[in-house]
Protein backbone atom coordinates (compact mmCIF):
# COMPACT_ATOMS: atom_id res chain seq x y z
CA UNK A 1 0.00 0.00 0.00
CA UNK A 2 1.06 3.19 -0.67
CA UNK A 3 2.49 5.60 1.86
CA UNK A 4 -0.12 8.57 2.87
CA UNK A 5 0.83 12.01 3.65
CA UNK A 6 -2.07 14.41 4.44
CA UNK A 7 -1.50 18.58 3.68
CA UNK A 8 -3.68 21.14 5.11
CA UNK A 9 -3.28 25.03 4.10
CA UNK A 10 -4.49 27.43 6.16
CA UNK A 11 -4.25 31.20 5.45
CA UNK A 12 -1.50 32.10 7.77
CA UNK A 13 0.97 33.78 5.24
CA UNK A 14 3.27 31.31 3.73
CA UNK A 15 1.74 29.92 0.38
CA UNK A 16 5.11 29.93 -1.23
CA UNK A 17 6.33 27.29 1.40
CA UNK A 18 3.26 25.19 0.58
CA UNK A 19 4.08 25.18 -3.25
CA UNK A 20 7.85 24.53 -2.89
CA UNK A 21 6.85 21.40 -0.30
CA UNK A 22 4.32 19.75 -2.75
CA UNK A 23 7.04 20.09 -5.49
CA UNK A 24 9.26 18.52 -3.77
CA UNK A 25 7.30 15.35 -2.82
CA UNK A 26 6.04 15.07 -5.96
CA UNK A 27 9.65 15.01 -7.89
CA UNK A 28 11.64 13.64 -5.03
CA UNK A 29 8.49 10.84 -3.56
CA UNK A 30 6.33 9.94 -6.19
CA UNK A 31 5.45 6.83 -4.35
CA UNK A 32 3.58 8.68 -1.34
CA UNK A 33 0.26 9.56 -2.13
CA UNK A 34 -0.78 13.04 -1.35
CA UNK A 35 -3.69 15.06 0.20
CA UNK A 36 -4.39 18.08 0.30
CA UNK A 37 -6.84 20.08 2.19
CA UNK A 38 -7.00 23.82 1.87
CA UNK A 39 -9.12 25.95 3.98
CA UNK A 40 -11.18 29.20 2.05
CA UNK A 41 -8.50 31.63 3.67
CA UNK A 42 -5.86 29.27 2.40
CA UNK A 43 -7.18 30.02 -1.26
CA UNK A 44 -7.02 33.85 -0.34
CA UNK A 45 -3.47 33.64 0.73
CA UNK A 46 -2.16 31.34 -2.25
CA UNK A 47 -3.77 33.97 -4.80
CA UNK A 48 -2.19 36.98 -2.80
CA UNK A 49 1.50 35.60 -2.33
CA UNK A 50 1.63 33.66 -5.34
CA UNK A 51 -0.50 34.64 -7.87
CA UNK A 52 -1.85 31.02 -8.32
CA UNK A 53 -4.98 29.49 -7.65
CA UNK A 54 -5.69 26.34 -5.98
CA UNK A 55 -6.35 24.62 -9.21
CA UNK A 56 -1.83 24.75 -9.22
CA UNK A 57 -2.08 22.91 -5.91
CA UNK A 58 -4.58 20.49 -7.23
CA UNK A 59 -2.19 19.28 -10.10
CA UNK A 60 0.49 18.93 -7.57
CA UNK A 61 -0.76 16.44 -5.56
CA UNK A 62 -2.77 12.72 -5.30
CA UNK A 63 -6.39 13.85 -4.21
CA UNK A 64 -7.43 17.66 -3.20
CA UNK A 65 -10.35 17.29 -0.57
CA UNK A 66 -13.14 20.24 -0.16
CA UNK A 67 -12.50 21.84 3.05
CA UNK A 68 -16.39 21.19 3.51
CA UNK A 69 -16.24 17.43 2.80
CA UNK A 70 -16.22 16.30 6.53
CA UNK A 71 -16.91 12.42 5.27
CA UNK A 72 -13.65 12.00 3.08
CA UNK A 73 -11.58 9.35 3.90
CA UNK A 74 -9.13 11.39 5.80
CA UNK A 75 -11.45 12.59 8.55
CA UNK A 76 -11.28 8.80 9.48
CA UNK A 77 -9.31 7.23 11.77
CA UNK A 78 -9.17 3.93 9.91
CA UNK A 79 -7.85 5.53 6.69
CA UNK A 80 -4.22 4.66 7.73
CA UNK A 81 -1.50 7.60 6.83
CA UNK A 82 1.90 8.70 8.23
CA UNK A 83 0.85 11.59 9.36
CA UNK A 84 -0.01 15.56 8.64
CA UNK A 85 1.63 18.27 7.65
CA UNK A 86 -0.19 22.15 8.62
CA UNK A 87 1.51 24.05 5.98
CA UNK A 88 1.18 27.26 6.65
CA UNK A 89 -0.91 26.90 10.01
CA UNK A 90 -3.11 29.99 11.09
CA UNK A 91 -3.42 30.99 14.55
CA UNK A 92 -6.89 30.11 14.42
CA UNK A 93 -6.28 26.66 12.98
CA UNK A 94 -3.77 26.45 16.13
CA UNK A 95 -7.07 27.29 18.16
CA UNK A 96 -9.25 24.29 16.46
CA UNK A 97 -6.75 21.77 16.97
CA UNK A 98 -5.99 22.46 20.38
CA UNK A 99 -9.64 22.44 21.21
CA UNK A 100 -10.87 19.64 19.34
CA UNK A 101 -13.69 21.94 17.76
CA UNK A 102 -13.23 20.00 14.18
CA UNK A 103 -16.09 21.71 12.20
CA UNK A 104 -13.75 21.19 8.63
CA UNK A 105 -11.97 18.75 7.17
CA UNK A 106 -9.11 19.99 7.95
CA UNK A 107 -9.32 20.52 11.83
CA UNK A 108 -11.31 16.93 11.45
CA UNK A 109 -7.82 14.94 10.02
CA UNK A 110 -5.44 17.11 12.17
CA UNK A 111 -7.91 15.76 15.13
CA UNK A 112 -7.62 11.89 14.12
CA UNK A 113 -3.88 12.26 13.80
CA UNK A 114 -4.18 13.13 17.67
CA UNK A 115 -6.08 10.37 18.23
CA UNK A 116 -4.10 7.78 16.67
CA UNK A 117 -1.20 8.99 17.93
CA UNK A 118 0.06 9.88 14.57
CA UNK A 119 2.68 12.16 13.39
CA UNK A 120 1.35 15.86 12.88
CA UNK A 121 3.81 18.69 11.65
CA UNK A 122 2.08 22.31 12.61
CA UNK A 123 4.27 25.21 10.73
CA UNK A 124 2.85 27.50 12.45
CA UNK A 125 2.95 31.05 11.63
CA UNK A 126 2.16 34.65 12.89
CA UNK A 127 4.08 37.35 14.37
CA UNK A 128 4.15 38.94 17.14
CA UNK A 129 2.54 35.96 19.46
CA UNK A 130 0.48 37.04 21.75
CA UNK A 131 -0.16 35.01 24.97
CA UNK A 132 -3.08 33.04 23.71
CA UNK A 133 -1.27 32.05 20.90
CA UNK A 134 1.59 30.72 22.88
CA UNK A 135 -0.65 29.44 25.15
CA UNK A 136 -2.31 27.34 22.13
CA UNK A 137 0.99 26.24 20.43
CA UNK A 138 1.87 24.88 24.24
CA UNK A 139 -1.13 22.64 24.28
CA UNK A 140 -0.88 21.50 20.81
CA UNK A 141 2.76 20.59 21.78
CA UNK A 142 1.41 18.95 25.19
CA UNK A 143 -0.97 16.85 22.97
CA UNK A 144 1.78 15.66 20.30
CA UNK A 145 2.21 17.60 17.87
CA UNK A 146 5.54 18.81 16.37
CA UNK A 147 5.51 23.25 16.38
CA UNK A 148 7.72 23.89 13.53
CA UNK A 149 7.89 27.37 12.46
CA UNK A 150 8.87 28.88 9.08
CA UNK A 151 11.74 30.86 10.43
CA UNK A 152 14.71 32.38 9.28
CA UNK A 153 17.97 31.02 9.40
CA UNK A 154 20.94 32.47 8.59
CA UNK A 155 23.90 30.40 9.64
CA UNK A 156 23.40 28.49 6.17
CA UNK A 157 23.84 31.56 3.96
CA UNK A 158 21.12 31.74 2.28
CA UNK A 159 21.44 33.50 -0.98
CA UNK A 160 17.40 34.49 -1.71
CA UNK A 161 14.07 34.00 0.01
CA UNK A 162 13.79 31.25 -2.59
CA UNK A 163 16.22 29.36 -1.14
CA UNK A 164 15.05 30.03 2.54
CA UNK A 165 12.09 28.35 1.41
CA UNK A 166 13.51 25.26 -0.42
CA UNK A 167 15.47 24.76 2.88
CA UNK A 168 12.40 24.84 5.01
CA UNK A 169 10.16 22.60 2.85
CA UNK A 170 12.86 19.75 3.11
CA UNK A 171 12.98 20.41 6.71
CA UNK A 172 9.38 19.61 7.03
CA UNK A 173 9.47 16.67 4.32
CA UNK A 174 12.39 15.61 6.65
CA UNK A 175 10.22 15.42 10.19
CA UNK A 176 8.42 12.40 8.26
CA UNK A 177 11.65 10.68 6.85
CA UNK A 178 10.98 12.11 3.31
CA UNK A 179 14.49 14.08 1.43
CA UNK A 180 14.24 17.23 0.47
CA UNK A 181 15.55 19.13 -2.18
CA UNK A 182 18.04 21.50 -0.86
CA UNK A 183 20.02 22.30 -3.67
CA UNK A 184 17.29 22.98 -6.34
CA UNK A 185 15.08 26.12 -6.05
CA UNK A 186 11.91 24.79 -8.42
CA UNK A 187 10.55 28.07 -8.49
CA UNK A 188 6.99 29.12 -8.85
CA UNK A 189 5.88 29.19 -12.27
C1 LIG B 1 -2.87 38.44 3.93
C2 LIG B 1 -3.20 37.72 5.20
C3 LIG B 1 -2.17 37.19 5.94
C4 LIG B 1 -2.43 36.52 7.12
N1 LIG B 1 -1.40 35.99 7.83
C5 LIG B 1 -1.65 35.30 8.96
C6 LIG B 1 -0.57 34.68 9.67
O1 LIG B 1 0.59 34.74 9.27
N2 LIG B 1 -0.88 33.96 10.77
C7 LIG B 1 -2.17 33.83 11.23
O2 LIG B 1 -2.37 33.15 12.23
N3 LIG B 1 -3.20 34.43 10.58
C8 LIG B 1 -2.97 35.14 9.46
N4 LIG B 1 -4.01 35.72 8.78
C9 LIG B 1 -5.37 35.62 9.34
C10 LIG B 1 -6.05 34.30 8.98
O3 LIG B 1 -6.13 34.14 7.58
C11 LIG B 1 -7.47 34.29 9.57
O4 LIG B 1 -7.39 34.27 10.99
C12 LIG B 1 -8.29 33.14 9.08
O5 LIG B 1 -9.58 33.21 9.68
C13 LIG B 1 -7.65 31.80 9.38
O6 LIG B 1 -8.56 30.77 9.09
P1 LIG B 1 -8.06 29.32 8.69
O7 LIG B 1 -7.14 28.85 9.77
O8 LIG B 1 -9.34 28.53 8.64
O9 LIG B 1 -7.41 29.44 7.36
C14 LIG B 1 -3.76 36.40 7.59
C15 LIG B 1 -4.81 36.93 6.83
C16 LIG B 1 -4.52 37.58 5.65
C17 LIG B 1 -5.67 38.15 4.85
Amino acid sequence: MAERLIIGMSGASGAPLTVELLRQLRSLHPEVESHLVMTRGAELSLRQETGLGPEALEALVSVRHANDDIGACIASGSYAAMGMLVVPCSMKTVAGIVSGYSDNLLLRAADVCLKERRRLVLAARETPLSTVHLRNLCEASRLGAEILPPMLTYYDRPASLEDCTRRMAARLLSRFGLGGADDVWTGLD
